[in-house]
Formats: structure tokens, C-alpha cells, sequence
């Protein structure tokens, strides 16, 4: 067995959740580095048909992934398409609490058997000939029955595949021979004691089509390396460039980003002016981008270049001519309504006499809002709580921990392989006192549609606008490289690494 050499933020983080005054969770204080080494990815596996066809083969048709959530199907007879690589399965709910899920197809010559989402069906009846199936799977009826010689009712019953459950998560499972989901998942459920996902409904559901490989944009949400030049802006209110430490366990990894641990040689750079303009600085390099107007940004260097860039971070003038895209957009981009949170936190960042840290800031605003909708354990939960925890369930579920509502999944778009669908599912406390009205449609945004343009993600949408810009581009990249290969960090990359190590697995089984 190899010795751990890989380098961990273990003991700083251990350190921070010493000064806790709350108890913490013992699943916090789990340590489980992945084993040391770089890994190297074929860059063909995100281009490669026939690398695309092997993975529906061995995995999407074996391995157990999210299907729907129960606020898709509130009533008995409810039904939600799942499609994933070009298969589609039909998950309907079959009594109180049972869900079953079959494959999305007519016995007779085919025909999906529904495109969309519909409700309390008494049946299930194909649109082409009229075969018609009760919603438990038995024949219900065939038109013409006497024209199919030899056809025995009792071997027509729609195929299913099999269902697991995670909180309120409904997952399937194609593959008659697949491990229980129970050994699939592990202790992942360890890790949300505190408010389990079984007391979450479903606050928003947003989904767009991405130009890329579903590995591609799967992975870009793993790790917070890329928060550096992606998300600069997120540095400036107290983070550093390497506060996050990564476990990995059986079939999931976690991401716990502390905001709060020493930084690597960070430069340091005076407060900008408070003058109530929109304005920001790369901690990296101090340049600082302002808003002119929208679409509009005007950036200047600390050796006083300036110049000014359109949304694109095209030049339009000056000397300044080189700057970083993410930070235009932010800056120049549409923008989106100050939320709850952030007026709260920006009162009390003012007023902020003895110096509290921004994280422990943003956890007291959090307790507060959660004591009128959890008032049972709101004032129980420790700061770490509240810090962005992000696990990733192999192949593509990404729950987050804790008090964050994201949920990501990342599936392939039909069978091309350069083209994904990302969705953003937000979970949010069922209240104690019992009453939520949960989203039930997708919000569908176009292609070339702005994240801003679902506003239900708040701050976030511009976030996303910062890391989709990438993933077209990481696509490009990938034909345009020289290299066969990949190469992923050792410890910032532990997610990643361990998606590869299990698809590698995947792929070559048997
Ligand atoms: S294809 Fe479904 S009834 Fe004919
Ligand atoms: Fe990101």
C-alpha cells in the first residue's frame, strides 16, 4: 500500500471546527483522503461515440441513479419521464409511498409510451394503437386483442427496472442484477442527520442544455480549484485559495469549503471605496472591474492601465487589454435582485465592530432565518453547517450538505456526446409546521438563454454564467489539444479523481 503523501488541509480544518461552540456532527470529523498519485483522463472519453456507447452499456444501463424526487408525483397515477443516453424509463407513483418505474416503451411496436410529465392517470395507454396498461404495470387492454394469435395477457405486463430511495429521492436501476441501492449509497445518509433529505421538498428546478460532455460540466462541479480564476469575486469576502478539504468514501466524495483557513501566499490589497457603485477586485492580481453600465466594464490595473471591455471582455478602449472574463460578466453582466441573505449580511458586515469572521456572520443570519422554519433545531447548528458542503453520488448527483438547498445532476443529452442537460434543484426544510408548496415543472432555459434569467436561483444564476462560459470552450479545447490526456491535482482534484477511478472501474467490469 502506498504512504499518504498527499497533502491534506486535515489539521487546519480540525482546528477550525475546534473552536465550534455548537456540538458537531462526528460525520464532520471523518477524515478520508483519496490514496496519493496524479490522474491522467483520455481526452477522447468526452468526444468518442464509441466511448459514449460503451458507457450507456456499462453504466447507465447498471448503475442506480436519481430519477425523480416525490414532489414530482404528489398524487397516485403521476408519471415522470427519465431519459438518460438516448434510453428512457417512466416513473410513476403506484399507491401512497410506491413508486415503480418501467422502461418507457409501447410492447407492441415501441412508441414511448409518454414524452412528458402527467398526473393521476388511471392508466397507461399508448397513443399510436391504443394498448393500454393499469398504472401497476399489468395489460389492461389490446384493441384487436383476437389479431395477435398466441399472445399471453400474462407475459405482456410493462418491463420495470428497479426503484431505490434516498430521502425523498426516487432512484432506478436498469440492470435485474445490480447491488441492493442500500450497498450502493453506503453511509451517504450519515452525513444529513441533522436535517435529513427525507424533511426537504423541492423549492425550484432549473434545467438548460449544455454544449459539452456530461463529464465535462459533472466535473466542473466537483471541486473549488477553479473558484481562483472563475470565481474571483467569491475570494474577496474572506475565503482563500485553499480552504477546502475532500474525503472520499465508497461510491461518493465530499467537499467541505471552510472560507476560513490559512491562506498560500494570497496578496493582500486596501479595502475599495464604499461609494455604492458596482465594483470589484481580482484578488490575484488587484486589478479592479467596475460597471459602467450594462454590458459595459471598466477595468484598472494597480499600475493605473485601464481600459474598457463589453460583456464578452472584448476591448473597446485603452491600454489595459487583457482581463479576466468571469470578472466582466459579473460586473457587466444583467444582474440579479439583492437577496434576503445578502442585504442581512452586507447590515451586519457593516457594523462588524469586533471582527468577526464572515463565515461565522453568514451562519448566525442563516440560524435566524431558519428559527421561523426549523425553530426545533435552528439554534443547534454549528457555523461549519452552514459552509458550502458538496458531495458527488457516482456517476452524477451532487446533493449538497447540511443547510445548502443545491442539488446538481448532469445527464448525457440524448446520444450525443458533445451535448449535456445541467439541472439545479434546490431543496429546501420542509417547515415544521407542515406547509410548502413545492415546484413541480421544470424551468427550461434556452441554450444561449441567460442563468439570470431564473431568478428563483438568486446569486447563484450569476454564478453559473461564470462557469458555463467555461464548459463550451473546455469542450473545444479538448479537440483543438495536443496532449492524449488530461491531468487532474492530486488533493484540490480528489472529486474528479475519484469519478475516474470508479468510471475506469465501471467500464471494465465484465
Ligand atoms: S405502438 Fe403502442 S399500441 Fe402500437
Ligand atoms: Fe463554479
Amino acid at each position: 500500500m502506498a504512504t499518504r503523501s498527499v497533502r491534506t488541509i486535515d489539521p487546519a480544518y480540525h482546528k477550525l471546527l475546534d473552536q465550534e461552540s455548537r456540538p458537531i456532527p462526528e460525520s464532520f470529523r471523518r477524515d478520508s483522503p483519496i490514496e496519493p498519485g496524479p490522474t491522467f483522463v483520455p481526452v477522447k472519453r468526452y468526444y468518442s461515440k464509441e466511448f459514449f456507447d460503451l458507457e450507456v452499456e456499462k453504466i447507465w444501463k447498471r448503475v442506480w441513479q436519481m430519477a425523480a424526487h416525490e414532489d414530482d408525483l404528489p398524487d397516485v397515477g403521476d408519471y415522470l419521464p427519465y431519459d438518460i443516453a438516448g434510453l428512457s424509463f417512466l416513473v410513476v407513483k403506484t399507491d401512497e409511498n410506491e413508486y415503480k418505474a418501467y422502461y418507457n416503451a409501447c410492447l407492441h411496436r415501441g412508441r414511448k409510451l409518454r414524452e412528458q410529465r402527467g398526473k393521476q392517470a388511471d392508466e397507461l395507454r399508448c397513443p399510436f394503437h391504443g394498448w393500454a396498461w393499469n398504472i401497476d404495470g399489468s395489460l389492461k387492454q389490446i384493441p384487436c386483442q383476437w389479431d395477435f394469435p398466441g399472445l399471453k395477457r400474462s407475459e405482456q405486463a410493462l418491463p420495470e427496472v428497479k426503484v431505490g430511495r434516498w430521502g425523498r429521492y426516487i432512484f432506478i436501476n436498469p440492470d435485474p442484477d445490480c447491488e441492493p441501492f442500500e450497498d450502493f449509497i453506503g453511509d451517504l445518509p450519515s452525513h444529513f442527520k441533522l436535517l435529513p433529505y427525507e424533511k426537504r421538498y423541492k423549492e425550484a428546478h432549473v434545467a438548460k442544455i449544455i454544449p459539452c460532455n456530461w463529464k465535462t460540466a459533472n466535473e466542473a462541479f466537483m471541486e473549488s480549484y477553479h473558484v481562483i480564476a472563475t470565481h474571483p469575486q467569491i475570494l474577496m469576502g474572506g475565503a482563500h485559495d485553499v480552504d477546502t478539504k475532500y474525503d472520499v468514501f465508497g461510491n461518493y466524495s465530499r467537499a467541505i469549503r471552510c472560507g476560513a483557513l490559512e491562506s498560500e501566499g494570497m496578496p493582500q490589497w486596501p479595502p475599495l471605496p464604499d461609494d455604492g457603485k458596482m465594483r470589484l477586485r481580482n484578488p490575484l492580481n488587484g486589478f479592479v472591474y467596475e460597471r459602467i453600465e450594462e454590458g459595459l466594464v471598466e477595468v484598472v490595473s494597480p499600475d493605473g492601465r485601464k481600459g474598457r471591455f463589453d460583456i464578452n471582455a472584448k476591448c473597446l478602449e485603452g491600454d489595459l487589454t487583457e482581463v479576466n472574463p468571469h470578472l466582466v460578466n459579473w460586473a457587466g453582466g444583467p444582474q440579479v435582485a439583492q437577496t434576503e441573505f445578502d442585504k442581512a449580511f452586507a447590515e451586519k458586515a457593516k457594523k462588524n465592530e469586533k471582527k468577526i469572521h464572515p463565515r461565522v456572520l453568514a451562519a448566525e443570519i442563516q440560524r435566524e432565518s431558519l428559527r421561523e422554519v426549523i425553530p426545533s433545531i435552528a439554534d443547534d447548528i454549528a457555523d461549519i453547517e452552514f459552509t458550502s458542503i458538496f458531495f458527488t453520488l457516482f456517476p452524477n448527483f451532487h446533493p449538497w450538505g447540511s443547510f445548502n438547498k443545491i442539488n446538481y445532476r448532469f445527464r448525457p443529452h440524448g446520444t450525443n456526446p458533445e451535448e449535456c442537460v445541467m439541472e439545479c434543484i434546490y431543496l429546501a426544510p420542509i417547515p415544521e409546521d407542515g406547509k410548502y408548496e413545492p415546484c413541480r415543472e421544470i424551468h427550461w432555459l434556452g441554450i444561449d438563454d441567460d442563468w439570470t434569467e431564473a431568478p428563483e436561483l438568486g446569486m447563484l444564476a450569476k454564478v453559473f454564467n461564470q462557469d458555463i462560459r467555461n464548459l463550451p470552450l473546455v469542450q473545444q479545447g479538448m479537440h483543438a489539444t495536443a496532449m492524449e490526456n488530461l491531468q487532474m491535482a492530486d488533493y484540490n482534484e480528489s472529486k474528479p479523481r475519484h469519478f475516474h477511478m470508479l468510471l475506469e472501474e465501471w467500464i471494465n467490469r465484465p
